[in-house]
């Protein structure tokens, strides 16, 4: 692959991974991403095609990306989901093709997912306990999701991904007991903190849990040791358990940024580009794919606004500024 035929930015990262989000919409409303009510959800003809997703997709295949990763909003609240997965597989069948769910659907759509060429899941579950699940999500659902992630091992997807954020004097005394379920259970879980990402601007600094005290309580139950880095741009840092129980990861968006070896870009449901979670700029190549444009200029956009990507985000800076939209137009 020439460089010409790469995504590089400014700083000389090189974009691999592309997360698409298919949705804004969701059958959860998690406290730390949506209001209870009133989310002004996308126009469903702004919404990409699967036709659209798919070429724009190919498209990046020919300029280095090797993994796609599908999120929402809640991915499978689209339908014909698998119809998705089956075209992008086709694109390339060795393509690390994964997806971000609640999980809720899991028990219907794991196996057909999987037969349309889906690898792997990362599933969210921020507690176990049924009730505590119902204030977070503000759904009484949580034996869909311990359901949905039988049928993901089921169907065979692996590895199985769990993500837990967690949020303080809520549900920060989770840690150990996740931690506990996921080794017996033999889910890989990651801790994620939670950012400046939600739509009704709830976030405070000091309800997050920084991932050295999640990493210290863990440590102080089951004892860990860091893992080798085998992957410099995954935003999780890996732990090992040194009774050999496998690991656990955290991701530290905020109180150990990762932005300097951020490999991902992402497309909104409704065709827009973001070079960043955080970015206060997005390109529009839904208009472009439908206005014509051929391949080449495709190309030619997604290198010019790759090389504008920003070298890392101002969580931490004075001059911070909420994206307008939230995760869950933007994708996880
Ligand atoms: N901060 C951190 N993680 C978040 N997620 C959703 N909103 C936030 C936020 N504001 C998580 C979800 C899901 C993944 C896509 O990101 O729980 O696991
Ligand atoms: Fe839905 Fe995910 Fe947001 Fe929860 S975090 S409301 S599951 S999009």
């Amino acid at each position: 692959m020439t460089p010409a035929s790469t995504l590089v930015d400014t700083q000389g990262r090189v974009v691999r991974d592309l997360r698409i989000s298919v949705t804004d919409r969701c059958n959860l409303r998690c406290v730390y991403c949506m209001p209870a009510e009133g989310m002004p959800w996308l126009p469903k003809g702004d919404l990409l095609s699967y036709e659209e997703i798919a070429r724009f997709t190919r498209v990046c295949l020919s300029l280095g990306v090797t993994g796609v990763r599908l999120t929402g909003g809640e991915p499978t609240v689209r339908a014909d989901l698998p119809v998705l997965v089956r075209l992008l597989n086709d694109l390339a069948p060795d393509l690390d093709l994964s997806l971000t769910t609640n999980g809720l659907k899991l028990t219907t759509l794991a196996g057909e997912l999987r037969a349309a060429g889906l690898k792997r899941v990362n599933v969210s579950l921020d507690t176990l306990d049924p009730q505590r699940f119902q204030q977070i999500a503000r759904r009484d659902r949580f034996h869909e999701v311990i359901a949905g992630l039988a049928a993901a091992r089921a169907a065979g997807l692996s590895p199985i991904k769990v993500n837990a954020v967690l949020m303080r004097d809520f549900n920060e005394d989770e840690v150990v007991p996740l931690a506990r379920w996921a080794r017996e259970n033999g889910y890989e879980l990651r801790f994620i903190e939670w950012m400046p990402l939600d739509f009704g601007h709830t976030w405070e600094r000091w309800k997050l849990v920084p991932a050295a005290e999640i990493v210290a309580r863990i440590h102080a139950e089951f004892p860990l040791e860091a893992a080798r880095v085998t992957d410099p741009s995954a935003p999780a840092t890996l732990y090992r358990y040194l009774d050999g129980g496998g690991s656990v990861g955290v991701i530290a968006s905020v109180t150990r940024p990762f932005c300097g070896h951020c490999d991902r870009i992402r497309l909104t449901a409704d065709g827009q580009i973001r070079t960043c979670l955080f970015s206060l700029k997005e390109y529009d190549f839904r208009r472009a794919m439908r206005a014509g444009a051929p391949d080449e200029t495709i190309a030619e956009m997604l290198r010019a606004a790759v090389w504008r990507k920003e070298p890392g985000h101002l969580i931490n800076s004075p001059y911070f500024k909420q994206p307008e939209r939230g995760m869950s137009a933007i994708g996880g």
